[in-house]
């Protein structure tokens, strides 16, 4: 009998695109979530935490390949953060025990010019691991618009965001999903480093253009400076850590680390990757302001 593949993160934006599409190919699957409970799936879910190494060693029971999400530090609560090289060499020692042979890893797009960061010394963890791997480093997701700011296109008509100087990549969520259930399905993507990104490069102007013109009303971009967007985060109760963290991602876009695209995204689907013109057409709804009117009525 095949054997599910677990998958951590399976609440989140990547996580859950994941889902749908390895059960569309009818793969067994088992959910590592907070709260089990909580999962329209969760008669296959189990209860997982970073921060509880029995609820890892017990997700891990039976499984040979795992889907390798950690939260961005930047989303975890002050109360909620953990220390995320000491979590993931806890994680790996599990998988090494248990027998996983196949990771596929979220790292993130130029994990490779920081490797003082986080993602790339996971990477380097797993890469001396033994297990087989498959990386996969996104640019950034085209669905931070629709999730984190989501409130301001939609009550305000603008995007305030920090002012990167230079165009960057985009990858929709959506082909990271369909990539890391590619990578879980054919042996070819094993030991394989992939950077994904849709073809189109594009600045925060950029992107208010194409709202505006999806959404027929307009969106305006105003540039917010680093120190104002670190002080914001810091003062909505983000860690010191996860702001350090923020403002080295800042450094490596202004520094273009984000400015190039890639073709891993087509190599592994055998199609383009979803433009950012797409990714704004089909979610549109999201921003619309009757469906804010509907949420007050
Ligand atoms: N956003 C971007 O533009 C971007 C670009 C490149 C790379 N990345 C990388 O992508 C990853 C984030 O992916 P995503 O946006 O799909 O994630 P997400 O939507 O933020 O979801 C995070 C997931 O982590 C789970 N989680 C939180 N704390 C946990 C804990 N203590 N133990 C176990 N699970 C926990 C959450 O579960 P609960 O439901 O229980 O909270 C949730 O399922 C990060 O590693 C980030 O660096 C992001």
């Amino acid at each position: 009998m095949q054997k599910p593949i677990l998958i951590t993160g399976a609440s989140g934006t990547i996580g859950g695109f994941l889902v749908e599409s390895l059960l569309a190919k009818k793969q067994p699957i088992r959910l590592a979530l907070r709260d089990s409970q909580k999962s329209p799936y969760h008669q296959s879910a189990v209860s997982f935490d970073y921060r509880d190494d029995k609820s890892m060693q017990k997700a891990l029971e039976g499984i040979e390949q795992v889907f390798w999400l950690t939260p961005s530090p930047t989303q975890v609560k002050k109360e909620e953060a953990f220390d995320d090289l000491e979590v993931a060499s806890r994680f790996l020692d599990h998988m090494k025990q248990t027998g996983v042979q196949h990771i596929v890893r979220i790292s993130g797009m130029g994990a490779d010019l920081y490797k003082e960061s986080a993602h790339f010394r996971i990477e380097e963890l797993i890469r001396a691991s033994g297990i087989a791997y498959t990386i996969l480093r996104p640019a950034f997701f085209m669905q931070i618009f629709s999730i984190y700011y989501r409130n301001s296109i939609q009550k305000q008509d603008r995007i305030n965001l920090y002012d990167a100087g230079v165009r960057e990549s985009f990858v929709d969520a959506r082909d990271i999903a369909a990539v890391a259930a590619e990578a879980f399905l054919k042996p070819q993507h094993r030991n394989q480093i992939y950077t994904l990104t849709a073809n189109d490069l594009l600045n925060y102007k950029d992107i208010a253009e194409i709202l505006t013109r999806v959404l027929g009303r307009n969106i305006s971009y105003t540039a917010k400076s680093d120190e104002d967007s670190i002080q914001a985060l810091l003062s909505s109760g983000w860690t010191l850590e996860a702001a350090k963290s923020y403002g080295m991602l800042l450094q490596a876009v202004q520094q273009g680390a984000f400015s190039t695209h890639t073709d891993d995204v087509k190599k592994v689907l055998g199609r383009e990757p979803i433009t950012f013109i797409q990714y704004a057409e089909d979610h549109a709804s999201i921003w619309s302001k009757s469906t804010q009117q509907e949420k007050l009525s």
